[in-house]
């Protein structure tokens, strides 16, 4: 996550202050009309203190009131993602650890919050149904189940959410689940606003970099869409996962460099920038291209070089989280190109245990957060 170029999402999530006596959360004022919240609570998962997922616990804070322009959304689902536990634990990323430029890393240690968490509600997609709708709301109405992406604006983890309607927030596709839907909106809105900018052709040889996880497993799904010929590279445990999201071959890399293989690709999508451009240039087509999600000063420069220079190009490119790409992200899923696996479900209350889980790094797939209202359909 951490897309610094601004995603839509949510421009009114909120100036949510806490008022803390002795350590004990006295209330939390979610910034909107709050005459009409009196009195008016809902569970949520909240971190007051940056670290491990035991910081997560269930509270109980004020339920929101959507402004006239807003939409007040009855969460069933939410995941945890990248995003997730990178906010929950930011106080221990150091510019080294993040994969971003220094600048990135200094604009979301401000955003985040410096020694404790500005952001004390987080989860950033959800599937849920509008409760209720401000005055001037037009493209929603009460009953409507949508699904959505808050970007770094979070506040998922909670039974309730406000956003402006124009926000990311879409119809959610029909033929998913609240669960199977929540999960989706991240990884595919980051992977088709990347891939759109590459201009995949039908025939074109395509290799993901990362294919098992929240962006990869969207990307290879979507190049297949586009027509390419898929090949995925992820660790052992989830061969399999990437051979079931449809990608014609797949590499385990700790057992294979794909840089070795003598293949060929007219791109080489790396999710987390394991691998590096000038072990990959000759794995790269004539007018290959080289794109990373996560990078550094060094490869900008090197993007600037070949850009220049060469027919082999790197792409450093920042994805934003846009409505229209949330209902092409739609579209698609009801055509049955994209599709979700989800791995493991947890109750509202287990967020911190399903925090735990993604650490360990053995998911296969999607994790998702069940709100007690989900009826799963
Ligand atoms: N550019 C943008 O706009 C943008 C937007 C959002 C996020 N991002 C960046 O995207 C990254 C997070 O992506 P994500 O949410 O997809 O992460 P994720 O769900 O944690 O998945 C990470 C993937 O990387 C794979 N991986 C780990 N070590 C690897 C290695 N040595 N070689 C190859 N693959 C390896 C994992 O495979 P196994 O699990 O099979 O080992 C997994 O598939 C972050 O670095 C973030 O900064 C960029």
């Amino acid at each position: 996550m951490i897309e610094v170029s601004a995603s839509n999402a949510s421009g009114s999530i909120y100036s949510r202050t806490e008022e803390m006596m002795n350590g004990e959360i006295l209330k939390f004022d979610m910034g909107y009309n709050s005459k009409a919240n009196m009195g008016l609570k809902m569970k949520a998962i909240v971190c007051t203190k940056y670290g491990p997922p035991e910081v997560l616990h269930l509270k109980e804070v004020e339920k929101p009131t959507p402004r006239d322009n807003e939409i007040l959304i009855k969460i069933h689902a939410t995941t945890v993602n990248y995003g997730d536990t990178l906010a929950r634990n930011f106080k221990d990323i150091s510019p080294r650890k993040f994969n971003m430029p220094f600048l990135f890393w200094l604009f979301a240690k401000i955003y985040f919050g410096i020694r404790k968490p500005k952001i004390t509600i987080l989860g950033n997609e959800f599937a849920g149904e509008i409760a209720s709708a401000g005055k001037d709301v037009k493209s929603f109405k009460q009953g409507d189940r949508v699904f959505g992406y808050l970007g770094q604006n979070m506040g998922a983890y909670a039974e309730y959410l406000c956003m402006p309607e124009d926000g990311c927030v879409a119809l959610k596709p029909a033929n998913m689940t609240y669960e199977e839907a929540a999960v989706v909106p991240y990884g595919a809105i980051m992977a088709l606003n990347l891939l759109r900018k590459m201009n995949i052709h039908p025939g074109q040889n395509v290799l993901v970099n990362g294919a098992s996880g929240g962006i990869g497993s969207a990307a290879v799904q979507l190049a297949r869409h586009f027509g390419a010929e898929v090949t995925g590279v992820c660790g052992t445990p989830r061969i399999e996962l990437v051979k079931s999201l449809g990608a014609d071959s797949v590499i385990d890399y700790t057992k294979e460099d794909f840089t070795q293989s003598g293949e060929t690709y007219d791109l080489i999508f790396d999710i987390l920038g394991k691998s590096s451009f000038s072990r990959c240039k000759s794995s790269l087509s004539q007018n290959g291209r080289y794109l990373l999600a996560s990078f550094k000063m060094r490869q900008l420069f090197q993007m600037l070089w070949t850009s220049m220079i060469g027919s082999k190009r790197i792409i450093c490119a920042i994805a934003s989280g846009s409505k229209e790409d949330l209902i092409s992200v739609k579209e698609l899923i009801e055509a049955g190109k994209i599709k979700s696996i989800i791995d493991r479900r947890y109750p509202l209350e287990n967020t911190a245990e399903a925090h735990q889980y993604v650490e360990t790094g053995n998911k296969k797939g999607h994790v998702v957060i069940i709100l007690e209202h989900n009826n799963k359909t």
